[in-house]
């Protein structure tokens, strides 16, 4: 894709920090549009916008670009402000949503993009509360923008500059040494999405003729293979004590939070084995490999001297509780 105005709605936390550094790696020129209290000032050279999109898009005043990357839309009224406001001057709009918005999530067949997505209802727990919200987003987008429509639905994301401690904390933890606790069964599948994969297929996807939702995550890969590659990447052997599922949830662990990358929610047994076979196979969607991303991680995360306290993924006093009972 040659040269293309790119707008991208946030742009400073996460995945819209990725976009923006993958647009501008390839030469786009990038446009952000954001309240200015998130990291201002990421983008020195980048034209930033300053504005609330809760409020309005005013002051874009009704420019034109060539595409719109929407990164963190989770409102759909606040998102149909956004795509009332572009439809006029910007005909792509590609947005960043979820696997969560599909209704089943216990079988593969479930998280197919044909699949039956979630319906906001009020009584749905706070997890599909988020899911239904972004399905309902995904729906304003294309209903206003047909086949100008792109949406991403990536899993689990990682990468530098994670808010959350989810895969930042395994390569940290392996190279810490001692005897670690893995969740649930070496075989397990774990399935994510490195960060800079999906930006520069967001990226990518505003010249191409793509339309419609992808799924975007890499191939899934056993817990204990995950394990080789952390331990392949810092160099440190680790003896790891494994704790099923049942264990875990016998003994209270939080199923989402509690140990990183082990989703033991009723209803999703099967979050870890999507299907991306469409974006490999229509829109050439390539992984990098594990041992990159862990790498990656690990070295930004070293650089920041790991997470603020109370934002670890486990603490040690906490992973060594467990292990007591485990081990008792
Ligand atoms: N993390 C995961 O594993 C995962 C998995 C699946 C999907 N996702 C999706 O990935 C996306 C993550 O987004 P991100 O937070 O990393 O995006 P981001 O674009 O890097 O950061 C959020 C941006 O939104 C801006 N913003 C927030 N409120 C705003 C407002 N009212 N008006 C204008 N700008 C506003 C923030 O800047 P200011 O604060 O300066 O305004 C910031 O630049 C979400 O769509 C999420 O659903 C995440």
């Amino acid at each position: 894709m040659s040269a293309a105005k790119i707008l991208v709605l946030g742009g400073t936390r996460f995945v819209g920090r990725a976009v923006v550094a993958s647009a501008l790696a390839r030469g786009h020129q990038v446009t952000l549009f954001n309240r200015g209290l998130t990291n201002p000032n990421l983008f020195p050279d980048t034209e930033v916008v300053t504005g609330d999109r809760t409020v309005s898009l005013e002051p874009l005043g009704g420019r034109h670009f060539d595409a719109v990357v929407d990164v963190a839309g989770y409102d759909p009224a606040v998102v149909e402000l956004s795509v009332k406001a572009l439809a006029a001057t910007v005909d792509r709009y590609v947005y960043v949503s979820t696997l969560s918005v599909y209704a089943d999530h216990d079988t593969a067949a479930g998280q197919r993009e044909g699949a039956r997505l979630l319906d906001p209802r009020p009584d749905t727990g706070p997890e599909d509360r988020y899911g239904a919200n972004k399905a309902a987003c995904e729906a304003v987008v294309t209903t206003a923008y047909g086949n100008g429509a792109l949406i991403a639905r990536p899993g689990l994301i990682a990468g530098p500059h994670d808010p959350t401690d989810r895969f930042a904390y395994w390569p940290r933890r392996v190279a810490a040494g001692g005897t670690i606790l893995a969740p649930g069964d070496p075989a397990d599948p774990v399935q994510y999405i490195d960060v800079r994969d999906l930006a520069g297929w967001c990226v990518e996807g505003c010249g191409q003729p793509w339309r419609g939702a992808y799924n975007i995550v890499a191939p899934p890969l056993p817990m204990a293979d995950f394990m080789v590659a952390c331990q392949a990447v810092t160099g440190v052997g680790a003896k790891l004590v494994w704790a099923s599922g049942d264990w875990l949830h016998a003994h209270g662990v939080d199923p989402w939070m509690g140990v990183p990358l082990w989703v033991g929610a009723p209803g999703w047994s099967a979050a870890n084995q999507v299907d991306a076979s469409q974006a490999v196979g229509h829109t050439g969607l390539v992984a990098r490999s594990t041992e990159a991303t862990i790498a990656d991680i690990w070295e930004w995360d070293t650089a920041r001297g790991g997470p603020a306290p109370g934002q670890e993924g486990l603490t040690a006093q906490g992973e060594a509780a467990l292990l007591a009972q485990l081990e008792s």
